[in-house]
């Protein structure tokens, strides 16, 4: 019972739990006690520290690419290292891992079709300060404790610098990746992806943005330079002493916990932090970089959101919204005008947690920007263009007394053959029927795709008679999903479909459900994209 205590300490907490516990049925019954007791959020004060900006990635000279002729492209190195970094202005510095001294890591702010290349290079410990477990595919006592491999999340990269989960590597090594950058203007985002300990690895701290941009982009006006700002948002569990915490389950030979949810709540970094602005339009450029956490983001003050774009660059039209949902790995591109807020305190919230202030000038600022009615055409893609349907289902394992020991994919691990091999330059639908519980953000590497619809069935008929017997309508993508996406929210008992040009490269990628802890636990599959048939 002593795992339940830790979210009962305030009515808040109690019900964003009673919340995750419905979302995720099994989760809270099996963590154990941490050892060192977890940090209550409501003994910090809030708005004192001011929001940081991600440190911009500098390059370091310029590269012969291999891939583009030798041609000389801007070169980068970062490296992974362990850091010390305050989250609150009241609590010791915390231990993380970084990419090139912050958390989130040193931000790449790129010009679409202009390539780089990153050394990546693994100055890490050789030790882990988070709960390994040594039962997961992959993390087996005999491979080395720290690995890493760095995957750049929304990249049409070519197969050998998309950072294959096997293709870790251990600190004293470093791998040079290219990224051609030949893609619409998108908010990405480089993370780690080593198997078996991903999830442990981006929770240690590393993750980072990269932004791509173009011309057409500009010549929208949207707001820009220091009134453009991204917010990078992930829940922790940081104990008293300052230092992060993970729970493990109450088995200490299988730590592994199905879902984390953590009680701090932290945007770039900080533990409530303020952003002071002018009473004129800001552009949020929102990544949800949790482990497993759904944001549903609204503001106070009756202040709007206006969604402008989505994974993979602008929506056709801004969306306004209420209330703004984001799974782990989602991006929104939001334009907020604080003009009609003039001296006041505007909050942003997730259901009941806090996340962060904005503080709002007083005085009167012109606001050369705009919010244009048209963003960028985004053809719906023809399902009659697909040349294939595959259905691939959501599964949970269940022990004994139904908790939850694993999700797959298809209901096979990921060391068993690939089975998915689109061709290069074909379109294919994905129906991801979801037979579990939970909702599922479902992510392919190096493709874009669309959402067609979702369609909710009967999962007992499914289970008894393998046919799928809907008992609802098919609803369309929500408007704010009407764009291009990389990640896709698989409902619960429901069919979504997706419709996928797989255009870009041929070769050897992955799939898998963006909660990190069911991806580190087989809900991953390799896939292969076969080279266009000749002649
Ligand atoms: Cu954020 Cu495999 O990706
Ligand atoms: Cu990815
Ligand atoms: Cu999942």
């Amino acid at each position: 019972m002593t795992s339940r205590r830790r979210f009962i300490q305030s009515s808040a907490l109690a019900a964003a739990s009673a919340l995750a516990r419905r979302a995720f049925p099994h989760t809270m019954a099996r963590a154990a006690a941490p050892l060192v007791p977890n940090l209550d959020p409501n003994s910090l004060a809030r708005f004192v520290d001011p929001l940081p900006l991600p440190v911009p990635a500098r390059p370091v000279g310029m590269h012969a690419d291999p891939a583009r002729h030798g041609e000389q492209v801007r070169h980068y190195r970062v490296a992974m290292r362990a850091i010390s970094s305050k989250l609150h202005r009241d609590l010791p510095p915390t231990g993380l891992w970084s990419y090139g001294g912050s958390v989130p890591g040193v931000m790449f702010d790129t010009r679409s079709g202009e390539a780089l290349s990153v050394e990546w290079a693994n100055e890490l410990p050789t030790k882990h300060f988070l709960p390994i477990d040594h039962t997961l595919h992959g993390a087996e006592k005999e491979s080395p404790e720290v690995r890493a491999v760095v995957h750049l999340h929304g990249g049409k990269t070519p197969p050998e610098s998309d950072g294959y989960p096997e293709d870790w590597y251990v600190p004293g090594q470093s791998r040079t990746y290219h990224y051609p950058n030949s893609q619409d203007p998108a908010l990405l985002w480089y993370h780690d992806h080593a198997m078996g300990i991903n999830r442990l690895n981006i929770y240690a701290g590393l993750f980072g943005l990269h932004v791509i941009r173009d011309k057409v982009e500009d010549e929208l006006h949207l707001p820009s330079g220091k009134y453009e700002v991204p917010l990078v948002l992930f829940d922790r569990d940081v104990r008293r002493d300052g230092q992060l915490g993970y729970p493990v389950s109450a088995d200490p030979e299988h730590p592994w916990v199905p879902e984390f949810f953590g009680e701090i709540q932290l945007v770039n970094g900080k533990i409530f932090p303020y952003l002071e602005v002018e009473p004129r339009k800001y552009r949020f450029r929102v990544l949800n970089a949790a482990n497993g956490r759904f944001y549903r983001l609204s503001l106070s003050e009756g202040a709007e959101i206006h969604q402008i774009g989505t994974d993979q660059g602008l929506l056709p039209a801004p969306v306004r919204l209420t209330n703004l949902q984001l799974a782990p790995g989602e991006r929104a591109d939001i334009v907020v005008d604080f003009a009609n807020h003039r001296g006041a305190k505007v909050l942003l919230q997730s259901d009941s947690f806090v996340l962060m202030q904005f503080k709002v000038g007083a005085a009167r600022v012109s606001d050369p920007s705009a919010l244009p009615a048209s963003l960028r055409a985004v053809p719906r893609i023809l399902e009659s263009s697909a040349v294939q349907t595959r259905r691939l289902t959501l599964d949970e394992l269940l022990n004994s007394v139904a908790e939850s020991t694993g999700m797959l994919l298809n209901n096979t691990p990921w060391h068993m053959p690939i089975t998915e091999r689109p061709v290069l330059g074909t379109t294919e639908i994905w129906e991801l029927v979801n037979l579990t519980d939970d909702v599922h953000p479902i992510h392919l590497h190096m493709v874009k795709f669309q959402i067609l619809d979702r369609r909710r069935f009967d999962a007992f008929q499914y289970a008894t008679a393998q046919t799928l017997r809907f008992v609802g309508p098919a609803v369309a993508a929500e408007a704010n999903e009407m764009g291009w996406k990389d990640t896709a929210r698989a409902n619960p008992k429901t069919v979504t479909r997706i419709i996928v040009p797989f255009v870009g490269y041929s070769g050897r990628y992955v799939w898998h459900c963006h909660i990190l802890e069911h991806e580190d636990n087989e809900m991953m599959r390799p896939y292969e994209i076969l080279p266009a048939a000749s002649g």
